[in-house]
């Protein structure tokens, strides 16, 4: 361990007493507490054991209190029918947030590969509003590891590849001039992809012409190879120019594209067949595993090779997985990918494992993710049933956040507000879908995310602002304060104990890549502050008062900005 996790310390303490109290496998079942009348953190496995062991648990709760006796470091009380409710004692928490910092607050253990199959746009079309999710969830684990000296592999993997591509290359062929600059024909993807599709169903002759250029792709003619390679370049050019508007740390580098596993194809099929997995069916080569049941029993296949002899998505992922495994040597691979996708994704991993593309020490999970909704509950179209663009709700994040700001701080140049109008646009959308449950659907609403009051970006980045004034205020320099710091008041005591628990979180977070996790944690941290703040006089305090003061407030300016950082969002100095 590198920082300090209280919940892990304490669960040693008191497992260890009850131990000594002769509970022969204890579990403390720590817990934070919600309310602070109950202490700081409560442990809550005194019950179980003593049922376990035929104590009364409050007798039991004595005997491990007793065995702790006057502890320096925290102070122990017995509470309801077997609690014990624990607070850390001043001076605890004094000494450790004198050596906290927010560079340590990273548990080490053993570093793992770790791959990120995240964003993973369709390139045939714009990046809409349903791509926020996997890219915002999958951009805040690839930063979370990374801070805890993992080794992230990120892997966007790009759907470029199949039938789809086939109307686009016929239409872009049909409407350039040779010698024209293919790009000039791609400046509105979106619409470009309506028109093709249009012919597509309109036009007989097209849509024949259209099934020839997914046959001629395939078979790398050069010209239609050209104009592919053309519109995947402008396609992901698209794609970067989001993820640098909303802060997400792909690049093109990051880029594996399913075209890329293409070659690995016929090589799988081989292997399953030589493993004797494939069974033919309707033409199509499967693999059939006796957990996949289809309707009535029925046995459901994994199909890896298609009747027209064409390989499906599941081939591809086949390949992706066999890459991870073998040439990444992943240690976990994480896909974070719509819940829709959820038995695909499973057939992926159970094909693999039975192929021996995987190894047993492998671990492959699938983080799912709800829908994004409308105030109404239905699903976020525009009014004519297409896609909403996410690049048209960054913008419109912007310009709301500008109105915001304008209203808020007409002191500000205009160069500084469009800044300040970026960073929290940008961070009050990336927070709402960070603060929610990664697991259910939610509702996109614009006051809610963007208001400066309650658990949103804008209340943290605030409250980030409000310490930096602080000090431009008194005109200290925060790098230049080392006063130890001294707790006296319960807000300054909360405080501090907030920050020490940033590793708490971030362990919690890593348990099942939940962000609310660490929202909630960022979000307490923020008001705290704001209640000490309140409580706590600082500039006109004496000098010794006032240095540590200043000092609590600094480490906790730091710990709102690695936190945000965490999630990608960005702080300013004022707004
Ligand atoms: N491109 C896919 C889609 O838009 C998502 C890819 C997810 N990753 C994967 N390895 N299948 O649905």
């Amino acid at each position: 361990m590198n920082g300090l996790n209280i919940k892990q310390l304490l669960d040693e303490i008191i497992a260890q007493a009850m131990q000594q109290a002769g509970i022969e496998h204890p579990i403390a079942q720590i817990r934070q507490s919600q309310k602070l009348e109950f202490g700081h953190y409560q442990a809550n496995g005194i019950m179980a054991a003593a049922k376990k062991n035929g104590y009364p648990p409050r007798v039991l709760a004595q005997k491990v209190t007793d065995i702790l006796g006057d502890h320096a470091e925290f102070s122990f009380e017995i509470a309801g029918p077997g609690f014990i409710n624990i607070r850390l004692k001043a001076a605890f928490i004094e000494q450790n947030i004198a050596q906290f910092s927010t560079t340590n607050s990273t548990s080490d253990g053993k570093q793992k590969t770790v791959v990120i199959d995240y964003s993973a746009p369709n390139l045939a079309k714009e990046m809409h509003i349903g791509h926020l999710r996997s890219t915002v969830i999958g951009d805040t684990a690839a930063r979370v590891l990374e801070s805890c000296n993992h080794k992230v592999v990120r892997a966007n993997h790009v759907g470029d590849w199949g039938a789809q591509f086939g109307s686009l290359l016929a239409y872009l062929d049909q409407i350039t001039v040779v010698g024209e600059e293919i790009s000039s024909k791609l400046t509105d993807l979106e619409k470009f992809y309506q028109s093709a599709s249009k012919l597509f169903r309109g036009d007989k002759e097209f849509a024949a012409t259209a099934r020839q250029y997914v046959v001629k792709l395939q078979s790398n003619d050069p010209q239609c190879y050209y104009l592919w390679e053309k519109f995947i370049g402008v396609s992901l050019d698209h794609c970067q120019s989001v993820y640098d508007k909303l802060n997400i740390s792909l690049t093109i580098a990051d880029v594996k594209a399913e075209s890329a596993y293409n070659e690995d194809l016929p090589v799988i099929v081989k292997i399953l067949q030589d493993k004797t997995l494939l069974t033919e069916s309707d033409g199509a080569q499967c693999v059939f595993l006796d957990e996949f049941k289809g309707k009535n029993e029925r046995p459901l296949p994994a199909i890896v090779r298609k009747s027209d002899g064409g390989y499906p998505y599941l081939a591809t992922d086949l390949a992706a997985t066999r890459h991870r495994s073998e040439i990444i040597n992943a240690d976990e691979v994480l896909y974070v990918v719509g819940a829709s996708q959820q038995l695909h994704l499973r057939q992926v991993f159970a094909v693999a494992r039975a192929a021996g593309f995987i190894g047993p020490e492998q671990i492959f999970r699938h983080l799912p993710f709800g829908l994004i909704l409308k105030a109404d509950g239905k699903p976020f179209k525009t009014r004519d049933g297409a896609d909403v663009k996410l690049i048209d709700v960054l913008n419109e994040a912007t310009d709301r956040a500008l109105k915001l700001i304008k209203e808020k701080n007409s002191s500000m140049t205009e160069q500084e507000q469009l800044k300040v109008a970026e960073v929290v646009g940008i961070g009050a959308i990336k927070y709402a879908e960070l603060s929610k449950n990664r697991t259910t659907d939610y509702i996109f609403d614009w006051d809610t995310m963007l208001s400066f009051e309650g658990n949103t970006a804008p209340y943290l980045q605030y409250a980030y602002t409000r310490i930096r004034s602080l000090f431009r205020k008194s005109s200290t320099d925060p790098s230049r304060l080392t006063n130890p710091i001294s707790l006296q008041e319960d807000q300054e005591i909360l405080l501090a104990l907030r920050v020490l628990q940033l590793i708490e979180a971030i362990e919690a977070y890593l348990e099942d890549y939940q962000a609310n996790i660490l929202c909630n944690y960022l979000y307490e941290l923020a008001r705290s502050f704001m209640s000490f703040y309140e409580h706590c006089p600082i500039l006109t305090e004496s000098h010794q008062i006032k240095a540590s003061r200043l000092q609590l407030a600094n480490v906790t300016a730091q710990t709102l900005h690695s936190g945000l950082a965490l999630l990608g969002i960005q702080t300013v100095e004022r707004m």
